[in-house]
């Protein structure tokens, strides 16, 4: 008996296809991902590469940005708080891992098709947070307000409005973004260097294009 079960057990792992054959564990519930567009964008979200590990400095523990965005982002909250606003950094560089921890098991625990998934949540390789020059911010004093769209009725966000492009940081999805990504007014990036620029010329030409034929 014992003899037999070691059998069949070993019949299974033998028959069982490598673990690189495999299908993706998010295929066996849920829809298969699109393919990419012609330009590159993947559900609404542009392909963006890793930042450096050399580039990234911790900004608060946990929070790394590209060394460049971590100093603006740190003027900017100085100034905010002379002007009696708390910024608050939420969110900042992400590595693939963890924005493909984000998107799929979420989509899978939800039902969502990739699409609605997408609407608020970039596939791996497709976050502006890879790059280190995107981050997530609220308002200290109503974290209750955190990653919620209720954030633009804070006073932290009416300072960036008012003063977040003097230290170039551009709020990236806006209400009704040509991209079709639902509007998050807690998340910005940087694009106040020649890198930070090219990297986001693809999406700030698109977005403008979209806008225009409104
Ligand atoms: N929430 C934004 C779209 C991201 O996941 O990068
Ligand atoms: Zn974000």
């Amino acid at each position: 008996m014992l003899l037999a079960g070691g059998i069949v057990v070993g019949l299974v792992l033998f028959l069982r296809p490598p673990a690189q054959d495999m299908p993706p564990l998010t295929d066996s519930f849920t829809e298969p991902m699109p393919q990419p567009e012609a330009d590159g964008r993947l559900l609404g979200h542009f392909p963006y590469p890793l930042a450096h590990g050399a580039d990234l400095v911790e900004v608060i523990p946990g929070r790394r940005l590209h060394g460049d965005a971590a100093a603006a982002f740190l003027a900017m909250k100085r100034d905010a708080a002379e002007d009696g606003v708390q910024l608050r950094l939420l969110s900042a560089f992400r590595d693939r891992e963890t924005q493909h921890n984000l998107f799929f098991p979420i989509m899978v625990e939800r039902s969502q098709r990739p699409e609605e998934r997408a609407r608020v949540s970039a596939p791996p390789g497709y976050s502006e947070h890879h790059t280190g020059y995107a981050l997530d911010m609220g308002d200290a004093r109503h974290p209750e307000l955190d990653l919620d769209e209720a954030f633009d009725q804070s006073s932290a966000f009416a300072w960036l409005q008012q003063h977040a492009s003097r230290y170039h940081f551009r709020m990236s999805f806006p209400v009704d973004n040509g991209q079709g990504v639902a509007y998050e007014p807690w998340h910005w990036r940087w694009e106040g260097s020649s890198h930070a620029l090219e990297l986001f010329e693809q999406a700030r030409r698109f977005n403008a294009a979209t806008l225009t034929i409104h």
